[in-house]
């Protein structure tokens, strides 16, 4: 993640120095050459940052090393260009924007000079922290990636689609049962409880939503709720989050327990109810049994669906046998393959070459559609010989948690677009299941300067709708709904 995030640090810090060296304020300072020294730094150590996160990527920890002390050193080439900017601005020769006016120099020449004094050191010192780090890259053989332009032009791959068409593939055998299950059967006790058990990224979620949205549920629940459990097992959460669920309203965060469990029976009570509770994690019987209690009060016929990785949890929760789900056939793993890394008219193109490794391939992914889908947007409008490499080296991404991290997700991730690393890893704050305006994320990624528009003319608000497809594309976020202009 560094790696990504330091990429365009460095960009901005290039521009800001560029933009000094452009005003000829370093002149007047008297710290031009410093300043231009410390540019042509800047450039050498972003010539090599793509590579040194991809050799961090491979948990190389010198890199890491490097990259840390390498951050550092730029967070205070920032406070220092932030130090300069700002006694610009006071000195009025900053447009309010932040952009450099024509220079009118309200400093006397005198105050210029003793200005240029009292910043030089500083401007030294950092310079030569950031050239020892400079030099330390020939330590590990970092190569260089041309930067062709002081200030790169970010070009963003127009042609990729957000395609609402990526449709779900089989699961019809898997929906019709539960469906079934909750219209048909007649259980004993209120509210039954069925749980989806698989390995991450089988696709529990999809066929929980599948069942949730179906509609030969039509009317039969007076209440449909879905709530994301995630990582923790908190009653109280869970409370807010079923009651907001049920009401369409947050309950206010001051509630206490007692109070929010009222509300929860006076929500659900006597309603024949749907609740999917996804991701569960819990395996403590007691704090299960508790939320039980609380949701208990449902009309007879409701039925909670839990989804989970972990069968002492279906142990814990089933009220009737649990839905284990399997991998995708062959076949539909090759159509999920090639939904995801052909564009939508070149499908069904016939080049039986790349069939048979697109075959190969689909074999080491064991039918698991987050796998499937994450190789097949790596592979998206790759050659053959591509292909072929990816087919060698898939292997390492399907084995199981490494660091608390799916290597499969760190591939998607790895392959990002660096100016996304940030968005996404800004995203990442928020807990999991949350769900917001689009807007909203928007315009905090521009308050944050994440957001590059691609030419001066383009709106800074649709480079972010673009870039909020694109992470929605790639599986990295979900977007619950969208108007006719493709906007959520
Ligand atoms: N049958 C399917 N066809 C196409 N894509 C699928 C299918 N099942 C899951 N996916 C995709 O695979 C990824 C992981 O699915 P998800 O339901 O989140 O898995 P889980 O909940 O088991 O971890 C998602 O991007 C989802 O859209
Ligand atoms: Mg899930």
């Amino acid at each position: 993640m560094a790696g990504g995030i330091l990429f365009d640090l460095t960009r901005k810090l290039l521009e800001a120095l560029v933009s000094l060296a452009a005003e000829e304020l370093g002149a007047a300072w008297g710290l031009k050459e410093e300043i231009d020294k410390l540019e042509k730094t800047a450039l050498t150590i972003r010539a090599v940052l793509r590579d040194a996160e991809d050799q961090r990527n491979r948990n190389n920890h010198q890199v890491l090393l490097w990259l840390k002390n390498l951050k550092d050193v730029l967070y205070d080439v920032e406070d220092l260009l932030d130090e300069f900017f700002c006694d610009a601005l006071r000195q009025k020769i900053v447009a309010g924007d932040g952009k450099l006016k024509k220079v009118r120099l309200f400093f006397s020449k005198s105050n210029q000079l003793a200005y240029g004094l009292k910043m030089a050191p500083k401007v030294k010192a950092i310079r030569e922290r950031l050239h020892a780090i400079a030099a330390d890259r020939d330590n590990f053989q970092l190569s260089d990636c041309p930067v062709k332009t002081p200030i790169e032009i970010r070009e963003r791959d127009q042609t990729y689609s957000f395609e609402r068409s990526e449709e779900i593939i089989g699961r019809d055998y898997d929906k019709n049962k539960i469906v079934q299950l909750l219209l048909e059967s007649e259980p004993k006790q209120n509210v039954s409880i069925v749980p989806i058990i698989g390995i991450a990224g089988l696709g529990k979620t999809t066929l929980a939503k599948m069942v949730f949205n179906d509609e030969k549920l039509g009317d039969h629940f007076e209440l449909k709720m879905w709530v994301c459990i995630s990582e923790k097992f908190e009653l109280k959460v869970i409370v807010e989050k079923v009651i907001e669920a049920a009401t369409k309203t947050k309950p206010e965060r001051v509630l206490q327990l007692e109070t929010l469990q009222h509300h929860l029976r006076d929500s659900i009570n006597r309603k024949k109810y749907l609740l999917v509770l996804d991701d569960v994690w819990n395996d403590d019987p007691e704090k299960w049994r508790n939320l039980r209690n609380l949701l208990s009060g449902g009309a007879r016929g409701s039925w909670i669906v839990i989804t989970t990785r972990s069968e002492l949890v279906a142990e814990i929760t089933g009220t009737v046998p649990h839905h284990n789900l399997q991998g995708l056939s062959r076949s539909e793993s090759w159509s999920l393959l090639k939904q995801t890394a052909f564009k939508e008219e070149s499908r069904e193109s016939n080049n039986s070459r790349i069939e048979a490794i697109g075959m190969e391939i689909v074999d080491q992914c064991k039918g698991v559609p987050l796998a499937l889908r994450a190789i097949g947007k790596v592979l998206y409008k790759s050659t053959e010989a591509e292909w072929v490499k990816w087919n060698k080296n898939v292997h390492k991404y399907l084995t199981h948690e490494e660091n608390g991290i799916m290597p499969i997700l760190k591939l998607s991730y790895d392959h990002l677009p660096s100016h996304l690393k940030q968005c996404f890893a800004y995203c990442s704050l928020v807990p999991k299941g949350t769900s917001f305006p689009v807007l909203d994320l928007i315009k905090l990624w521009m308050a944050l300067g994440f957001i590059q528009p691609l030419s001066e003319d383009e709106d800074l608000e649709d480079a972010g709708y673009e870039y909020f497809k694109y992470l929605v594309w790639r599986s990295f976020l979900d977007c619950e709904s969208m108007d006719y202009l493709g906007k959520c």
